[in-house]
């Protein structure tokens, strides 16, 4: 089945303003020396980083240490107290409510508890920012959501409610919904947690399947080693509020620093105290 193609949410052009362009070297999420506080509370502090189209970026971490943050401030959901954050070469900084949206528009969120409507069915919930975000006929929104669906193999689904799912399939069915609006990034928060390990690795499956297919840059936070260094090419573990390191997770498994040897070995003592 072919889908009918949506508006290009955030469309950068060329000099005739005809034809979609991102230079290959523009990364597709950057953040400069970004700083965020709640409160006066510091919790990240100058994070730079650098994600090139098609990459599976893996961000590790201590509970608390700030990967949702991090997220949530790509999404332009929190603003930073200083540094920047681009989105395919755009800032954020600064944009107003709509142009917002345009961004999120080309960002897939799958939320940690999946974040589902109880209250709708599962076809319901993928088709929830088709109606919202585009003028889609309900024909063509019914065709994506089988589409969506299908891709996460979670076919013929529609007419089941959230309470009739196990928690793989709850965030099989988050994963269709971010897909829906035909993202250029997905950003997983905590996709394999509260799963077990088989589950969890058929969503690691899944990760690596959708950015092999679709050409999807992904940004996958856990603190679930083994399974971010089964799915990242490369793996940034913050610490302190601070980028400890970034590599491939081979690279961090022979040459990780101190924090990152203790946090990948989950050994208690080290210069992590818990
Ligand atoms: N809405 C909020 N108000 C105040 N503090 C918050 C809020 N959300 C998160 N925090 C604090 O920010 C820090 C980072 O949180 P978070 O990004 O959720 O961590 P992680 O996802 O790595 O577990 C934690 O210390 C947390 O308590
Ligand atoms: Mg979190």
């Amino acid at each position: 089945m072919t889908r009918p193609p949506l508006p290009d949410a955030n469309p950068a052009t060329d000099e005739a303003g005809a034809t979609p362009v991102l230079a290959p070297e523009v990364p597709v999420i950057e953040l400069r020396n970004v700083s965020f506080s709640f409160g006066g509370h510091s919790v990240l502090t100058e994070v730079s980083l650098s994600i090139p189209k098609g990459e599976i970026f893996g961000v590790m971490g201590m509970s608390g240490c700030g990967k949702s943050t991090l997220l949530k401030l790509i999404m332009g959901l929190l603003r930073p107290d200083d540094g920047d954050i681009r989105v395919k070469g755009r800032s954020i900084i600064g944009l107003h409510e709509p142009e917002l949206n345009e961004v999120r528009r080309t960002l897939g969120m799958c939320f940690q508890y999946a974040a589902l409507f109880d209250s709708m069915t599962v076809g319901e919930n993928v088709a929830f920012g088709l109606y919202r975000h585009t003028r889609l006929s309900r024909g063509e929104v019914t065709d994506i959501v089988a589409d969506c669906l299908d891709r996460v193999g979670m076919t013929g689904s529609e007419a089941l409610y959230p309470s009739e799912l196990s928690g793989g399939m709850r965030k099989r069915v988050g994963i269709a919904r971010a897909l829906a609006l035909q993202p250029e990034v997905m950003l997983y928060d905590e996709p394999s947690s509260g799963l077990d390990p088989i589950v969890a690795s058929v969503i690691d499956g899944l990760i690596l399947h959708l950015a092999d297919d679709l050409g999807v840059t992904s940004v996958v936070v856990s603190h679930h080693v083994r399974n971010l260094f089964a799915v990242a090419d490369r793996v940034m573990m913050l610490h302190d509020r601070r980028v400890e390191q970034v590599a491939s997770p081979e690279e961090l498994q022979a040459n990780g620093s101190e924090v990152v040897r203790q946090f990948v070995h989950g050994r208690p003592t080290g210069p992590i105290i818990v």
